[in-house]
């Protein structure tokens, strides 16, 4: 599986609009995936009434994607972010707080919610 590194040419420059706010569900998750050539970026983001905020998709015990299915990122109660590999457990600034890799963090993938809508930074 390809981890999705800073220098990735996929990832989306700062300033690419992602999606407008509205489009998350609240709390709720969205996953971002970007193209280029051979390379891939796995984003996704993670809103908390008028807060969102972004991570690479890739969960630091194995690499994999955390969700399994589209966007559900979130565990019930919305108060953790769950890997679905394995079961890792974060809180929602991204740090592991239960699984392989407690004590570890979500890589950031910087985002802000600018005039209705989700852009990169
Ligand atoms: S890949 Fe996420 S807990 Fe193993």
């Amino acid at each position: 599986m390809a981890r999705s590194e800073p220098d990735n040419a996929a990832r989306p420059p700062p300033g690419a609009r992602l999606c407008a706010l509205t489009e998350l569900a609240d709390p709720g998750g969205k996953s971002f995936r970007f193209r280029e050539g051979s390379r891939m970026f796995a984003g996704f983001v993670i809103r908390q009434g008028e807060t969102v905020a972004g991570f690479v998709d890739s969960c630091p015990h194995a690499g994999w994607p955390l969700a399994q299915l589209d966007d559900r990122y979130l565990t019930r109660d919305a108060r953790h972010i769950l890997c679905a590999g394995h079961g890792a457990l974060f809180r929602l600034d991204g740090h592991c707080v239960a699984g392989p890799c407690a004590g570890e963090d979500l890589t950031p993938w910087p985002v802000e919610v600018r005039d209705g809508d989700v852009w990169t930074v």
